[in-house]
Formats: structure tokens, sequence, C-alpha cells
């Protein structure tokens, strides 16, 4: 930036092949403390004429219809034609000053190292977003998947047909869960949601219990539900199971197998609520601001991704609703979700 009068330094650059296009790319973009005022070229085609047209930069056909502009600070030189730096020598204006030859090559060179280093950014950037989408997915499908394994075995060991019947219809649930999640992926691509319905709570949350106690290999949880009357809300079955399937499954986690869940939905200031409590180790005051944040986790590889209470704020938040833990070590976790009553 001119210092003395705080107005964009004013370019003109000569050449418009791969140099002078790459200049007019990277400058373009600082609008701020840069204005291209002019690019020139004796070829009408060559494709920085063409990007300068794009961005209402003025062209011209030669060098020497720029030189002399009124006001230029300075001119860029990436033509490699030796005569133009005489004409720029002789036909500009005194206060403009020029980079041509060694200088402008090593500018040039800087610029494509810029453009680069950008590509390169971008491509990591995907790679990097790519990563956490499929790392959710996987995330997604593990709870059904350990849920499908769990009552194939117990089919696999038990000899009453009625308990057989009941596994069997478990494995169907899990299986329609993992169904909705792999449509969810296609509607996503292709942009459309699907259709919201009407959900009972409390018959969400048994399931949701049903999924997540698979969580750990002892099952010694109590479970302990109250569940006060509630209308029933709108909005995608699968999602809300994912939310509480996720903080369930957590509170499993962390109770070891061992220890009291308290499920409990009720109405409370106009609001539709839901507490999800337990009775584990509860979380130190210094992490509870991270539980939210995706990948952190304390628990050990293959056990947990840290995108399980991430995913069940952007769930929420979608409803419009709002999350809240409450705990203190030694003493347990209470999840409260409230969510707005539904119209
Ligand atoms: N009920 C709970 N009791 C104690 N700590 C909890 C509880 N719920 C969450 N946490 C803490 O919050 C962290 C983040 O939870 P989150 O569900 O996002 O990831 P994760 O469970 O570690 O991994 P993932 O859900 O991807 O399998 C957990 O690692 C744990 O330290
Ligand atoms: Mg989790």
């Amino acid at each position: 930036m001119d210092k003395e009068s705080d107005q964009p330094l004013k370019i003109i650059i000569l050449g418009a092949g791969k140099g002078g296009t790459a200049l007019i790319d990277l400058l373009a973009r600082e609008r701020d403390c840069v204005e291209v005022v002019g690019v020139a070229d004796t070829n009408p085609r060559a494709p920085g004429l063409c990007l300068a047209r794009k961005l209402n930069i003025p062209t011209a056909s030669s060098a020497a219809e720029l030189i002399g502009k009124n006001g230029a600070d300075l001119i860029v030189d990436v033509t490699g034609d030796a005569t133009i730096a005489a004409q720029i020598a002789e036909g500009k204006s005194p206060e403009t000053e020029t980079m041509s030859g060694t200088t402008a090559r090593l500018l040039w060179m800087l610029v494509r190292e810029e453009q680069e280093l950008r590509a390169q950014l971008t491509q990591a950037d995907k790679l990097a977003t790519l990563g956490t989408f499929a790392a959710q997915i996987a995330h997604d499908l593990k709870n059904p998947l350990y849920c499908i394994r769990e009552f194939a075995q117990f089919i696999e060991e038990e000899h009453d047909s009625d308990r057989i019947k009941e596994y069997s219809q478990e494995i169907l649930k899990a299986d329609q869960y993992l169904t909705s999640i792999v449509d969810g992926l296609t509607a996503y691509t292709r942009s459309t949601c699907s259709e919201p319905e009407s959900i009972r709570l409390p018959e969400l949350l048994d399931q949701a219990v049903k999924m997540s106690r698979f969580a750990t290999t002892s099952n010694a949880v109590e479970v302990v539900c109250d569940y006060q009357p509630v209308p029933p809300i709108r909005a995608d079955a699968s999602e809300m199971l994912q939310i509480f399937v996720n903080i369930i499954t957590n509170a499993v986690q962390a109770m070891n197998g061992q220890g009291r869940l308290m499920l409990g939905v009720k109405v409370e200031e106009e609001k539709v609520v839901i507490c999800i409590r337990d009775t584990g180790p509860g979380i130190s005051a210094a992490l509870l601001p991270k539980i939210f944040t995706p990948f952190f986790t304390t628990k050990e590889r293959g056990v947990g991704t840290g995108l399980g209470l991430s995913i069940v704020q952007t769930l929420v938040k979608k409803y419009g609703g709002e999350i809240e833990v409450e705990s203190e070590e030694g003493k347990g976790a209470a999840f409260t979700i409230r969510f707005p009553l539904p119209g």
C-alpha cells in the first residue's frame, strides 16, 4: 500500500502469457492494496488478456498504448522482449517505476511457487474434509453393526424360538437404522432431505438404549426411566436416534457396563426436555469445554474417534434445540437437551 496516499498501487502489466496471467490472478486478489490498471499483449488471444477482460481490467494490443498512461506507480514487463525496455524508458512518466528482466523473472518465479502452494493447500483441504466425512460415516455405522453382530451371536446360542424371533427383530431394526444412514448419505449427495416424521421420544430412547448396550462387554447397567407425557416431535427418526445413541453410548462406556442410567422426558417452560444421566466417573471442569469439539476423545484408539458429541450438537441445533451438560469428577454426568414444543 502506498503509505503517503493510502491509495492502492497502480500497476501495468506488459505481457499476458503464462507469467502475466499468473500475476493478474494474484494481484486481482489483493484489491485493497493493488489495482491493475492495464494489461497489454500483441497476441489478442493471450490468456492474460481474456482474464483481464473478465476482471474488467483495461487491455491493449501494444505496450506503447499503456506505457505513457498517467498515474501508474509500476510497470511490470514480463514480455521477454528486449525492445520493450527501451520503449518503457522512453515513454514512461518520471514517477513510474519499472520492473523487468531478472527482477520480473524473479517475481514470476515467486508467483508460480505461490500458485503451486495454493493448489496443494486446496487439495489438502479437500482430503481433510473427505477424511472427516469418512470418519463420521464409519462412526455412525459402528453401533448398528455391533448390534447386529451381538444379536446374531445370541441367536446362535439360543434354542427358544420366541427369543430367536425377538433377537431377529432387533437385527431388523438395526438394519433399518443402517439403511437410513446409507439413505441419508445418498440424500446428502443429492442435496435432498428425508421427510420429517412424528416421533415418540420414550420409544426412541428405549431403542437407543438397546443399541448402546453393546458399547461395552459387561452389561450390568440399570436403566431407570421417568417418562412424563410429552407431545410427539417432528424430526427424522434416524437423526434423533443418532443423538440418543451417541449420548447413551458415552454413558454406558463411562460406567464401564456398571452403574445406573437415568432417562427422563418432560415438558418444561414451553420446551420438550430430555435428560440422560449416568453414575460414571463424570467429566472434569478442565475437559468440559472440549467435549463437543470434533475429534476430542479421552478414549483409546479404536474405541473412540471423538466425533459422537460433535454430531449430536450439530443435529440438536438442526432441530432448533440446545444441549447442556452438567458434571463433576466422580459424580457422573447429565446431558440435557431442550427442543421447542411442536406448534
Ligand atoms: N457420560 C460421560 N461421562 C464421562 N465422560 C464423557 C461422557 N460423555 C462424553 N464424555 C467425554 O467426552 C469425550 C468426547 O465424547 P464423544 O462422544 O464426542 O467422543 P468419544 O466417545 O470419545 O468417541 P466416539 O463417540 O467418536 O466413539 C469422551 O472421550 C469422554 O472423555
Ligand atoms: Mg462417543
